[in-house]
C-alpha cells in the first residue's frame, strides 16, 4: 500500500509545508532561500515595520532569559541569525568576554549582518558562518547559549535541528526559541489575521517589491506547531525543564528547554 503511494507521488512525511503549500521536503530549503534572499536588503526595516517595533521587545526578552554574564567567557550561537540583530543585542547585553556565532544557510542575510557589525565595530566578537542549521559544523557542547528567533519554521527538517542545536550545548547550557503562535485574545486573533494576511503582503509590496515573500511568511506562522506541540518536540530532541512563555496576547512565544 505505501508501496503504491509512492507510486503516485511522495508521501506525506516526504513533503514539508512552505506557507500553505505542501511540497517535496527536498524542496523546501530552495523556496525559503529564494524568500530571504530577495528580503534581505529591507529585512530590518520590515520587521519593524510590520511589528510597530515590538520585534525588539520580543527580542529582549530573549535576551534577558539568555543572560549572558558580565565578568566571565560566554559563547552564543545564533541559528538562523540572519542579519545578526539577536547576537548584536546578545553580546552588547554581555562583558568584554562575550561572542556570538550567527549561523545561516542565506549568504545574503549574512553579508548584512557583517557589514553592519564592522560597522558598528562589533568585527571581533561577532563570527558569520554559512550552515544549515540541521547539520551545524561546530564541536559537541561548544556553546553555553543557543538561540533561534523566528528561524525554525524555515527550516525543513525542525527535528534535526533540535538535534543539533541540542548536541552544540554544553551541558547546562540554554535553548532559547522565539517564534510566532496564534494570538489567543479574543478579537485579537481576527485582527490579527486580517492585518497579516492583508496589510503584510502589501507592505511588502511597497516597501521590498515583494508581497509573494510576505504572504509566505504569514502563512508558515499558520503552519508552525502550536506552542505545546513545539514544546513535545523539545522534549523529544533530548531538552530539560522545557517551558514556554507568550507575549502580546499569544502572538509570539518564547520557548526555553536545557540540556541537563
Ligand atoms: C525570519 S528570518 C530570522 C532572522 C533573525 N533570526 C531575526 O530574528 O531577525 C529567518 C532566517 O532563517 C534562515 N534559515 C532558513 N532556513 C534555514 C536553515 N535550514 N538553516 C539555517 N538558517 C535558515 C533564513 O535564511 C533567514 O535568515
Amino acid at each position: 500500500m505505501l508501496l503504491k503511494l509512492r507510486e503516485k507521488g511522495p508521501a506525506v512525511a516526504d513533503t514539508a509545508h512552505f506557507g500553505s503549500r505542501q511540497v517535496p521536503l527536498t524542496e523546501k530549503q530552495a523556496l525559503v532561500d529564494d524568500v530571504f534572499r530577495s528580503v534581505a536588503h529591507r529585512y530590518d526595516l520590515m520587521n519593524d515595520l510590520m511589528s510597530f517595533g515590538l520585534h525588539r521587545a520580543w527580542k529582549d526578552a530573549l535576551v534577558t532569559a539568555a543572560n549572558p554574564p558580565r565578568n566571565r567567557d560566554f559563547a552564543l550561537l545564533d541559528i538562523a541569525g540572519g542579519t545578526g540583530d539577536v547576537a548584536m543585542r546578545v553580546v552588547a547585553a554581555g562583558g568584554e568576554h562575550s561572542r556570538a556565532t550567527v549561523c545561516d544557510v542565506n549568504a545574503e542575510m549574512l553579508a548584512i549582518g557583517r557589514e553592519r557589525a564592522a560597522a558598528r565595530g562589533l568585527g571581533a566578537v561577532l563570527t558569520f558562518t554559512e550552515a544549515n542549521a540541521e547539520a551545524l559544523p561546530f564541536a559537541d557542547r561548544s556553546f553555553d547559549v543557543v538561540t533561534i528567533a523566528f528561524g525554525i519554521r524555515n527550516v525543513p527538517r525542525i527535528e534535526a535541528a533540535l538535534a543539533e542545536a541540542f548536541r552544540v550545548l554544553r551541558i547546562g547550557g540554554r535553548l532559547l526559541c522565539l517564534e510566532f503562535s496564534a494570538a489567543d485574545v479574543p478579537g485579537l486573533d481576527r485582527l490579527y489575521e486580517l492585518y497579516s494576511f492583508n496589510v503584510i503582503p502589501a507592505l511588502g509590496r511597497a516597501v521590498v517589491g515583494d508581497a509573494e515573500s510576505y504572504r509566505y511568511l504569514v502563512e508558515s506562522i499558520r503552519r508552525f506547531p502550536r506552542p505545546e506541540d513545539f514544546a513535545a518536540m523539545l522534549r523529544a530532541a533530548g531538552f530539560g525543564r522545557v517551558s514556554f512563555a507568550l507575549m502580546t496576547g499569544g502572538i509570539v512565544a518564547l520557548h526555553s528547554g536545557w540540556r541537563l
